[in-house]
C-alpha cells in the first residue's frame, strides 16, 4: 500500500504521515519518504543527518537529467532504496527526497522525476507499507508526484484556507485517478470545528487537537504515548 500526506502547510502531515510509519512498522515493512524539502519527518522520526537523494548530485544528473537539460521523467531507482535509504528500525526505513541548497537553486525536478519513476515502479509486496510526507499545497498533485499511489490523505484544519486548498487537492487526485482520496480532519477541539470541516468536505477520520502531543513534540521526536497516535493508530486500522 502506498500512502501520500497532503494538506496546507502545518495542517499536520508530517505528524500524520510519522504517526502512521510508526504505526505500520509495529507488524509491517515501510518505507517513509520525506518529499518535502524542509526535511521535517526525518527529524520528527528523530533521524538526524540524512542523506537526501538531491545532494547527491551525480545521481540527480547521472539518472534524471539529460545532458541537455531536460529531465528524463522515467529514472532508474533500482537499488536506489537500499542504498540510501535510512534505517530507523528493524521494520521502518526513510528515504529522504531533497531539499533546495540555495537561494534561487529552485527546482526539485530531478529529485520529483526520481520519486515519479520511484513510486511507479516499486512492487510492493502485501506487507510493505510506503507513506510519503508531501510538500504544502497543491504543488506536488501538478507535478503529478502522487500519480502512482494507493490513497492519498488530505489533512485539513477547521480554517476556511486550509479546506479550500484541500478542496483543490481533492479536485486534482480525482483528475489524476487517484484511486482514494480521504480527509483527514485535524486539530479538533469540538463539534463545531468538525462541522465546519464537514459542511464543505466529506471527513474521513478525525484527530482532536491534542497539547500534550504538541508540548512533547518539541522536546522529543515523535511522542508515541499520546491521543494523537491513538487516534493515528485507529486510522492506520482504517486504511488498511
Ligand atoms: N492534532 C494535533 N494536536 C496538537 N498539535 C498538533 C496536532 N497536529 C499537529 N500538531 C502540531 O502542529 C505543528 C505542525 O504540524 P506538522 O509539522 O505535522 O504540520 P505540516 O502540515 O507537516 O507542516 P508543514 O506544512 O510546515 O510541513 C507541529 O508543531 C505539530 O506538533
Ligand atoms: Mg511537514
Amino acid at each position: 500500500m502506498k500512502i501520500a500526506v497532503s494538506g496546507k502547510g502545518g495542517a499536520g502531515k508530517t505528524s500524520i504521515a510519522c504517526g502512521l510509519a510508526i504505526s505500520y512498522s509495529e507488524k509491517l515493512d515501510v518505507l517513509a519518504v520525506d518529499a518535502d524539502a524542509s526535511l521535517n519527518l526525518a527529524t520528527t522520526l528523530g533521524v538526524e543527518n540524512p542523506k537526501p537523494l538531491s545532494q547527491i548530485k551525480e545521481i540527480a544528473k547521472e539518472r534524471a537529467r539529460l545532458s541537455n537539460g531536460l529531465v528524463r521523467m522515467n529514472p532508474q531507482v533500482e537499488g536506489l532504496i537500499d542504498e540510501y535509504s535510512k534505517k530507523v528500525s528493524e521494520t521502518l526505513r526513510l528515504l529522504v527526497m531533497g531539499t533546495v541548497t540555495g537561494a534561487g537553486s529552485g527546482c526539485l525536478c530531478p529529485e520529483n522525476a526520481i520519486l515519479r519513476s520511484l513510486l511507479s515502479k516499486l512492487v510492493l509486496k502485501r506487507n510493505e507499507v510506503v507513506v510519503i510526507d508531501l510538500e504544502a499545497g497543491f504543488e506536488p498533485m501538478t507535478r503529478g508526484t502522487i500519480r502512482n499511489i494507493d490513497a492519498i490523505l488530505v489533512v485539513c484544519e477547521p480554517s476556511k484556507n486550509s479546506v479550500s486548498v484541500s478542496q483543490r487537492i481533492l479536485k486534482l487526485a480525482k483528475e489524476l485517478g487517484v484511486e482514494k482520496a480521504h480527509v483527514i480532519a485535524n486539530k479538533i477541539e469540538g463539534e463545531k470545528d468538525l462541522e465546519f470541516i464537514k459542511e464543505s468536505l466529506p471527513v474521513f477520520h478525525s484527530l482532536p487537537t491534542d497539547p500534550d502531543f504538541a508540548l512533547k513534540s518539541r522536546i522529543a521526536p515523535y511522542p508515541k504515548t499520546t491521543e494523537f497516535h491513538r487516534k493515528i493508530r485507529e486510522l492506520a486500522g482504517k486504511l488498511s
